[in-house]
């Protein structure tokens, strides 16, 4: 392996990311400029918190509705409409918590499952 992906390899803290968060940022969810706005409060705060998380920013899940998405694996967690202040929700009941914000959840998709919320 060479030097430059070991050193990529640390730098997204694969070896020890609990969780990994995917943004949807728009063009077409949302309003890209609303979803940065979240993109640098979920850094921040990712960063802040200390959660063991890797982030990353997605072009597009093809839903193209009610964005920014996020979308948190392993649960396989997706949450519409994610502004800074609901990240901070989410950050503090689910990804600090340990427990799902239930009524914003609008799909589960565990690997090999894939279940619509009511
Ligand atoms: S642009 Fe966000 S889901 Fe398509």
């Amino acid at each position: 392996m060479s030097d430059k992906l070991q050193e990529g390899l640390k730098k997204a803290a694969m070896a020890t990311a609990e969780r990994h968060l995917f943004l949807c940022l728009g063009p077409d969810c949302c309003n890209p400029s609303d979803g940065e706005k979240t993109w640098e409060y979920i850094k921040l705060r990712v960063r802040e918190s200390g959660i063991r998380a890797m982030r990353t920013k997605a072009a597009c899940f093809r839903i193209c509705t009610n964005g920014p998405w996020l979308v948190v694996y392993p649960e396989g967690v997706w949450y519409p409409q994610v502004t800074p202040e609901r990240f901070e929700q989410i950050l503090q009941r689910h990804l600090l918590g340990g427990e799902p914000i239930a009524e914003w959840i609008v799909v589960r998709s565990a690997f090999g499952t894939c279940e619509a919320a009511d």
